[in-house]
């Protein structure tokens, strides 16, 4: 206690000293950091390093373990996770404060698209391409886990993912660096606010690092195997743009890079992150990653994985009781310096003074704020918003949509019509009374229409059902009425963690039931729900009009009742391409230009293209109809000749040639026509969102400048090269007019 006080005393003393304002805020945190640090012992600072779980989960308290406070109360232990709600987050925190120094605890969880209010899957929002609604996204999830104690969220998720047979694809960005970078720094920016030590800003960490989301053959966990150069261009940039936003954490990865776990990976952690990258935040292990080095045969046992980690860089050992009880051995022999263990300790405390908790460190427990954030009505509407931005329209064949809201009778036919909790997708929380604050999509739909207009329902099927004994009810159904809506897709605990699939296609027998349904010559929309690209060509080839709806959030059914029936007009484009089958697995736009590159569906004998499959996605990278039309004129360069210090402009006109207004996300790619290694084919370097109304037109101007056409060299150089280049804007990564311009 005596010495508590006196740390006061030194904080407060040092607080006072006059200096300029920036110098003086970080000087004073390094200072206070360094007057805690001399007071620690060996087992105090190894205790700040270690992560337990909680005894609770989200719904209420479960176990209580003895052990784990007891060992707060020892100061062995820095942080916790899945430990939620001013209550519990209060009752550890208090007994935090009984441990000597009465350092305080840091509560972390994972807020991937919201914590009371559900946002839709990070995928899905961005599809927005908005960056503006991403960040209101993690704006209001870190003000409502804040309020509810939580001081850190284990988001953004940046890893780039190639490939949708990965369950967690849906946590992410997509597969473009461009698009998954400005994602990145919004939902950086949006979950630490005004800044860290503000009560509605959480500590966001970029995660993980790194290139996780290129595990071989799409499953959790595998290792992963790519040249330097891809890891640089393609995964690595998302970590860097999360880093220059500011994020004040990292989490390493389960995968090996190349033959190295990312926890024991001194060339990510330490010689980009920390070095090259000057970063000065800490890294968390992922849940147990340091122990699971052993599996991977990259340690022997604890006491070899503890070294590796630390050597390598992890500061903060999630679950895995490594640290705890090896790290002190390894100091004692000799084999890890003491000077290893402080740094870690400081770039820990340094975010615990960051945040405020040594000032207060219950500054997040106060169960007024809580109420208020519980069931806030702003929260809601903002999802709405933001769940419209989500959905995509991929085809509107004949203009079935939108929908009239006077349409005598409807069809409402599917397993997610009235589906409740899997409008949520995975990582979601479930509260117990989460049910009646969902909008399921009937409930959605019903509030849209006239009083007049008479709603008909039929499940049809099960998610996943081997059945078909729903179907005649549903083909009857749908024969008394004007227009089917049909909901279709993957429950929302078959993509996340853990949840690789092999098997793209609609799940069960709901293929067979639209068939059945579109066999009726009712016109039909689809919506597929679900966590990732999923296969669907008999749907895509044949029903006229198809809404991909992902897992929305809490307002789903309002969200996809606006869109249905014209009161939002989509526009949404694509953030990964969809494959025709697994097949063509990995999918990319960007790739890179072959010797025998193949241009068309023809070209496939001595090309590089499959004699049994087309060489194109199903709907590609940035694909997204709207009820409108955009006509795009031909490309104006400013120049044909652009210097490294002169930029050029490439000028192109839209004009909405439909019946409706509506928005568009006009997209710039360049293509480096020779280069000292292989360029892909074409490449997103911007993009501009404009809203056009009917029949109006507005120029877009795109600076082409020398940052645009820099990349990786063969000796990892981030260089530019004289030279010839193409300049795409289009609609989508197909859809494109073109120019040309030579940089010398
Ligand atoms: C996941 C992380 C997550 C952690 C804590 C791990 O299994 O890979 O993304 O943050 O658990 O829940």
């Amino acid at each position: 206690m005596k010495k508590f006080f006196l740390f006061r005393c030194i904080v407060v003393t040092i607080a006072a000293l006059p200096c300029t304002i920036s110098f003086a805020q970080k000087k004073t945190i390094d200072q206070k950091v360094d007057s805690v640090l001399k007071l620690m012992t060996l087992d105090e600072k190894i205790g700040q390093m270690n992560q337990y779980n909680g005894d609770w989960d989200a719904t209420g308290p479960i176990t209580k373990d003895g052990d784990k406070q007891n060992q707060i109360r020892k100061g062995m232990l820095g942080s916790m996770l899945n430990v939620t709600g001013v209550e519990h987050t209060r009752e550890l925190q208090e007994i935090a404060m009984q441990s000597r120094l009465k350092i305080p605890l840091l509560f972390g969880q994972d807020i991937i698209h919201g914590y009371r209010t559900t946002f839709p899957i990070p995928l899905a929002e961005a599809c927005s391409w908005d960056t503006t609604a991403i960040k209101l996204s993690s704006r209001i999830a870190a003000t409502e886990a804040a309020a509810a104690g939580v001081h850190w969220t284990f988001a953004p998720m940046v890893d780039i993912a190639r490939d949708p047979r990965w369950g967690r694809v849906m946590e992410g960005a997509g597969e473009d660096p461009y698009l998954g970078s400005v994602i990145a720094a919004a939902r950086v920016r949006g979950f630490q606010g005004n800044g860290l030590g503000n009560v509605d800003a959480v500590m966001a960490c970029a995660k993980h690092f790194a290139a996780y989301g290129a595990a071989i053959g799409g499953r959790d966990y595998n290792s992963v195997d790519m040249s330097l150069r891809t890891l640089w261009e393609i995964y690595l940039p998302p970590f860097k743009a999360a880093e220059d936003a500011g994020a004040a954490t990292f989490m390493n990865s389960f995968n090996d890079l190349n033959g190295i776990p990312a926890t024991g990976n001194k060339y990510l952690q330490r010689t980009i992150l920390k070095d090259d990258w000057n970063f000065k935040g800490f890294v968390v292990s992922d849940w147990g990653s340091v122990g699971e080095m052993i599996n991977h045969g990259y340690a022997k046992d604890g006491y070899e994985a503890t070294m590796e980690a630390v050597t390598a860089g992890c500061d903060m050992d999630m679950e895995s009781r490594s640290y705890i009880n090896n790290l002190s051995k390894l100091v004692k022999a000799g084999k890890i310096k003491v000077e290893l263990i402080d740094d870690a300790v400081r770039r820990i405390l340094r975010k615990k003074f960051g945040m405020g908790l040594f000032d207060d460190p219950f500054k997040f427990c106060d169960t007024t704020r809580e109420q208020q954030q519980w069931n806030n009505a702003d929260n809601l509407k903002a999802e709405k918003t933001v769940a419209e931005k989500s959905i995509v329209l991929l085809k509107n064949e004949n203009h079935v949509l939108p929908l009239s809201k006077q349409t005598k009778t409807i069809a409402l036919i599917g397993p997610f019509i009235k589906a409740v909790r899997d409008n949520l997708g995975f990582w979601s929380y479930q509260y117990p009374d989460d049910s009646a604050r969902i909008t399921t999509q009937y409930q959605g739909i019903q509030n849209k229409v006239s009083k007049d207009t008479k709603i008909l329902y039929a499940k049809g099927c099960e998610i996943n059902d081997t059945s078909q004994a729903g179907f005649a009810e549903a083909s009857d159904v749908a024969k008394q009425a004007d227009v089917v809506i049909m909901s279709v897709g993957e429950a929302s605990d078959w993509s996340g963690e853990a949840k690789s699939r092999s098997n793209l296609q609609l799940p069960g027998m709901q293929e067979e039931l639209i068939k059945a349904i579109y066999a009726t010559g009712k016109p039909v929309v689809v919506m597929i729900n679900a966590g990732r690209p999923l296969i669907f060509n008999w749907t895509a080839d044949n029903v006229p009009s198809i809404l991909y709806t992902w897992w929305l959030g809490t307002e789903a059914g309002d969200a996809i009742a606006d869109v249905l029936f014209g009161d939002y007009n989509p526009s949404a484009k694509l953030p990964i391409s969809f494959p025709r089958t697994e097949g063509q697995i990995p999918i990319y736009y960007d790739h890179y230009k072959t010797g025998r590159p193949a241009t068309s569906d023809s070209d496939r004998f001595y090309r590089s293209a499959y004699i049994d499959l087309s060489i194109y996605p199903k709907y590609c990278f940035g694909y997204g109809l709207s009820y409108t039309n955009f006509s795009y004129s031909a490309i104006t360069m400013s120049d044909s000749i652009m210097h490294a210090n002169k930029p050029v402009t490439a000028e192109i006109t839209v004009t909405n040639t439909g019946n409706y207004d509506g928005e568009e996300t006009v997209q710039l790619y360049i293509q480096d026509l020779v280069g000292s290694v292989v360029r892909p084919v074409k490449e997103l370097k911007g993009f501009q969102k404009i809203f056009l109304k009917k029949g109006e037109s507005k120029e877009i101007n795109f600076t082409v400048d020398i940052d645009k056409l820099k990349f990786y060299n063969d000796d990892l150089k981030y260089i530019y090269e004289p030279g010839d280049f193409k300049v795409y804007i289009g609609t989508n990564s197909q859809d494109v007019k073109e120019a040309s311009f030579k940089l010398e």
